[in-house]
């Protein structure tokens, strides 16, 4: 619930504006109070009266309208909301935000303001690709702002990819996560997700159906509960979580490392698919198709990194979990991978094609310890990690 906080929400100037429309009565349902701050830009698409009437509140517009100044300045209008949330974020106001300019009402507020931040971004694909747009991205995060999304899909102008605005309830629900409760506040988190490339050429790789999902939800719920997560990922379908340090690799060698480079931490959660052999000796150079000569690949054992960190003498995360994707006697396999390993949960699910988990939305776990195996209802990808990262609060608290 969201009662009694205080939200300035900017539109800036996108399509997605509508959205912005929807989010307004979401947030207001939830308790919270709505001023609104429309661009030039988002007049284009939205009106102000549209915005006024739903938020129930007058919309700022202008920096210098004398009666806003006399009867709220910018600075207080900026600093009196408990959260600032841009929704739609638009390139250009990202790199305003970047470079800290203030030309015009919102940016200025961004810049004069002390509280949090969260943008959902919404633009082209070809915009949210760009290296300036990703570089003024990598800048607003480090200057602390939460973004949420953006999701992948349609978009209006007609191309699909990343860019899309994440949908009004998605965004209450980061909006929601970050008044909550942080029980993880202080703790580090290591998260791994996503498959393994494993290279036979500089072109072909050994991959596998493992999209991120799950770790990624979980990178996010943890997250949301306010731990500092380190996201090491391999080449996933999802976009990576918000509000936690990225570190993208490809291979098991190169996921190792990152994950050692991450240590010291707290708890460590190892969602990854990894490939368990790599081609040894991977080609440098593309392999040539030779009519009935079929290349020989020679296979070596990849680390196997769960296991390492698990074992460690020193330095051991104070909690160690593991995941387990089987397709038959799912509790005795992983019930033995968990004694084998040395980690202390195994998070085990079956995914047999027919359970249409390994890709899908949903999950059915069984949470395995040294002394239990529960088994959870099937439920969202998303719903399992949120419950998974308050039972890895309540182990580390
Ligand atoms: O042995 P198996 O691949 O079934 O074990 C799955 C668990 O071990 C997962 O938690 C996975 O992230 C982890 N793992 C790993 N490094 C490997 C293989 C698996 O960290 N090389």
């Amino acid at each position: 619930m969201l009662q009694d906080k205080r939200i300035l929400l900017i539109l800036t100037g996108g399509i997605a504006a509508y959205k912005g429309l929807d989010l307004i009565r979401r947030l207001r349902e939830r308790g919270a109070a709505v001023t609104p701050v429309l661009t030039r830009a988002a007049e284009q698409f939205v009106t102000p009266l549209s915005v006024s009437a739903l938020a129930g509140e007058k919309v700022y517009r202008d920096l210098f309208d004398l009666t806003d100044e006399a009867e709220m300045g910018h600075i207080q209008l900026s600093r009196s909301a408990d959260l600032i949330l841009v929704a739609p974020a638009t390139a250009d106001i990202m790199a305003k935000m970047a470079q800290g300019r203030a030309d015009d009402l919102a940016s200025t507020l961004l810049l004069a303001t002390d509280t949090a931040v969260m943008v959902a971004p919404a633009m082209n694909v070809r915009m949210w690709d760009h290296p300036a747009t990703q570089r003024n991205l990598a800048q607003i995060k480090g200057d602390g702002v939460t973004v949420i999304g953006p999701n992948k899909g349609d978009m209006a102008c007609g191309e699909h990819g990343p860019g899309r605005m994440s949908e009004p309830m998605e965004i209450v629900a980061a909006v929601e996560a970050h008044f909550g409760p942080r029980p993880l506040a202080g703790k580090r988190v290591l998260v791994t997700s996503g498959p393994t490339h494993e290279p036979i050429d500089p072109v072909r790789y050994i991959a596998n159906r493992s999209s991120g999902a799950q770790g990624t939800a979980l990178g996010q719920a943890l997250a949301d509960l306010g731990a500092e997560v380190v996201f090491v990922t391999g080449p996933a379908d999802v976009a990576p979580p918000s509000g936690v340090a990225v570190v993208s690799v490809e291979t098991a060698h190169q996921m190792r490392e990152a994950v050692s480079a991450a240590l010291p931490v707290d708890a460590a959660v190892f969602a990854a698919a990894v490939a368990d052999w790599r081609v040894e000796d991977a080609s440098v150079h593309k392999l040539k198709k030779v009519a009935g000569n079929l290349p020989a690949l020679q296979f070596a054992e990849n680390p196997d990194i769960l296991a390492e960190v698990a074992q460690m003498a020193d330095g051991r995360p104070g909690l160690v979990v593991g995941f387990a994707a089987e397709t038959d006697d799912v509790v005795a396999h992983a019930t033995a991978k968990r004694a084998r390993k040395g980690c202390d949960w195994i998070v085990a699910n079956d995914v047999s094609p027919e359970t249409g988990i390994m890709g899908g939305s949903e999950n059915a776990v069984i949470l395995i310890s040294e002394t239990s195996a529960e088994t959870w209802p099937r439920m969202s990808k998303t719903d399992v990690a949120a419950q998974l990262a308050q039972r890895i609060a309540d182990a580390l608290s």
